[in-house]
């Protein structure tokens, strides 16, 4: 069976000023999930939004919320984003000291699992805990802000990724992050990804819906 690729439109790109009410709209116009970029200040330059907000993005929508730890110490405050309603939590391996236990930790939360990977990072660094993964996600920009340039040798990393978690009896998803739009998304996900996040290649064009379409005719599968 032909997988589709889960489209996922990032939060940084939507109006903050009615984020419920284009959450809605983005899911309404065929989004698979919600990406939630939750930073710092600290693990990246930016600072977001918390739990709160989560909570009520999540009351805005029934499509998962695909939360994206860029923080320091993530495992402090995983318990709270999987109350606020996280599907999935996606730990930085840069950021946390005990990733095996941090993605026990979020397992036994009853969310999804997931490991990003700054552009700089190998992929050595999830090889030992693939069996706590549900989700690996490959940084394509350096994380911290939107509409940014998709570095484009991390196409090689993203096959390289596929090419590992296909060695594993496991399900686990290959998400790439930054810079994705209508003009690389069909490269990316030719190079494995099997979701992809989208903020400013959505969320700042004209119809959601149509772009939305648009991401998936240049994806689907024969
Ligand atoms: C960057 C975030 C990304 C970002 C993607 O640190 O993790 O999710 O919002 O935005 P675009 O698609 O505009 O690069
Ligand atoms: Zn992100």
């Amino acid at each position: 069976m032909p997988r589709e690729v889960t489209i996922a439109p990032s939060i940084l790109s939507a109006d903050f000023g009615h984020l419920a009410q284009d959450v809605a709209a983005v899911a309404e116009a065929g989004a698979d999930w919600i990406h939630f970029d939750v930073m710092d200040g600290r693990f990246v330059p930016n600072i977001t939004v918390g739990p709160d907000v989560l909570a009520a993005v999540k009351a805005a929508t029934s499509i998962p919320m695909d939360v994206h730890l860029m923080i320091r110490e993530p495992e402090r405050h995983i318990e709270a984003f999987a109350r606020a309603g996280a599907d999935v939590i996606t730990v930085h391996a840069e950021a946390t000291t005990h990733l095996h236990r941090t993605l026990t930790a979020i397992s036994d939360l009853g969310c999804r699992a997931g490991v990003s990977l700054n552009p700089a990072t190998a992929l050595e660094a999830v090889t030992h805990v693939l069996d706590e993964m549900d989700l690996l996600l490959i940084m394509t920009v350096n994380p911290g802000f939107g509409g940014q340039r998709f570095i484009e040798p991390m196409l090689s990393k993203v096959s390289d990724a596929a090419d590992l978690l296909a060695s594993v009896d496991r399900e686990i998803h290959l998400e790439v992050d930054g810079g994705v739009t209508v003009s690389n998304i069909a490269a990316v996900c030719q190079a494995g990804a099997t979701a992809v996040v989208s903020g400013s290649g959505i969320f700042k064009t004209a119809s959601y819906a149509e772009t939305i379409r648009e991401m998936r005719s240049l994806v689907s599968r024969p």
